[in-house]
C-alpha cells in the first residue's frame, strides 16, 4: 500500500510543536477571495490545517479598491474570527512577504490568535519580530535547503526563535517560487530531492529545537494536498458542511 492509497486514518498526525493536526494535510493559501473562512474551517474540521489567504482578501469589501490596505486588514480579521466560530481545528493564514502591508497583516493575525502563519513569496526574515507573548506558530514556505537554513540561522541569531516548521515547494507547485523555467523539468529540483536537502540543511539546528524536530511538509503533484482539488468547488458564502462535501470529493479523488 503506497502513501497515496493510505486511508487518512492510517496517516501520522502533523505536529508543529504543541499544536497537532490529526491529518497531515495543509490546505494551500490561495489569494483574492479563494481561501477564506468557509474553506479553511472545512479543512480544519476534517482534521487538516485550514488556511486563509491574506492576499487581496479585502477586495470583496465595499471600499476594497478605495482603501485597499485598510480593507485587507479588516477582512482578514473578520475571516479569522468567522473561521474560529466555524471550527476549533487548526487554522492558519498565508501572508506573502511581497504584500505591501505584510507587517500589519501579520500583527492582525497574531492579535486574532491564529494558530499558524505560513509565509513565502520572499524570505520572511523578520517574522518573529511580531510574535512576542503569542502562541502563533511560524512556518516559512521555501524551495531550497539554503533558504531554510538561512532563515533558521537568521531567526535564531536575531530573535532566538526557530521556525516551527517548513513548507517545501517544488517546481510543480503553483504559486510564487524561485525556480527558473529551465528548472521546472530538472530532476535535481524534484521535491523528492528538495525535502531531504531541506532536512539536511536543518541538521545543525536540530539539537536547538523542540524534541520532535520540525515538521517539513512537501507539496507537489505527487503528494498533492487532496483539499486543493476540492477547492475548485468553493464559492462565496457556502456553509462549511457544503465544503465538507467538496473535501469529501477531494478525499475520493485522492484515494484514486
Ligand atoms: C489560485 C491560486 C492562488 C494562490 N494564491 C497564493 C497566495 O496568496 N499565497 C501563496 O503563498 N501561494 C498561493 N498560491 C499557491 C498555493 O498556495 C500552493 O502553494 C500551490 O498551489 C502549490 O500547491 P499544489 O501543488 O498543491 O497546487 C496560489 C495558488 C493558486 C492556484
Amino acid at each position: 500500500m503506497n502513501a497515496t492509497s493510505k486511508p487518512f486514518s492510517a496517516m501520522p498526525s502533523l505536529a508543529f510543536g504543541d499544536l497537532t493536526a490529526r491529518i497531515p494535510i495543509v490546505q494551500g493559501g490561495m489569494g483574492v477571495g479563494i481561501s477564506l473562512s468557509g474553506l479553511a474551517a472545512a479543512v480544519a474540521n476534517a482534521g487538516g490545517v485550514g488556511v486563509i489567504a491574506a492576499a487581496g482578501i479585502g477586495l470583496l469589501e465595499p471600499d476594497g479598491f478605495k482603501d485597499f490596505l485598510g480593507a485587507n486588514v479588516r477582512a482578514l480579521r473578520r475571516e479569522i474570527r468567522r473561521a474560529r466560530e466555524l471550527s476549533q481545528g487548526v487554522l492558519g493564514v498565508n501572508i506573502m512577504v511581497a504584500l505591501t502591508n505584510f507587517a500589519d497583516l501579520v500583527k492582525t493575525a497574531i492579535e486574532e490568535k491564529i494558530d499558524i502563519i505560513f509565509s513565502g513569496a520572499g524570505l520572511p526574515v523578520n517574522l518573529p519580530e511580531f510574535i512576542a507573548g503569542s502562541k502563533t506558530k511560524l512556518v516559512p514556505i521555501v524551495s531550497s535547503g539554503r533558504a531554510a537554513a538561512l532563515l533558521a540561522k537568521r531567526w535564531l541569531d536575531k530573535y532566538n526563535y526557530l521556525p516551527d516548521g517548513f513548507v517545501v515547494e517544488g517546481p510543480m507547485a503553483g504559486g510564487h517560487l524561485g525556480f527558473k523555467a529551465e528548472q521546472l523539468e530538472d530532476p535535481d529540483c524534484d521535491l523528492e530531492k528538495l525535502v531531504p536537502e531541506v532536512i539536511e540543511s536543518l541538521r545543525p539546528f536540530r539539537s536547538l529545537g523542540s524534541p520532535d524536530g520540525h515538521p517539513i511538509c512537501g507539496h507537489r503533484g505527487v503528494r498533492r494536498r487532496p483539499g486543493l482539488q476540492g477547492i475548485l468547488y468553493q464559492s462565496q458564502g457556502k456553509r462549511p458542511e457544503d465544503h465538507q462535501e467538496s473535501c469529501g470529493h477531494a478525499r475520493q479523488g485522492y484515494r484514486q
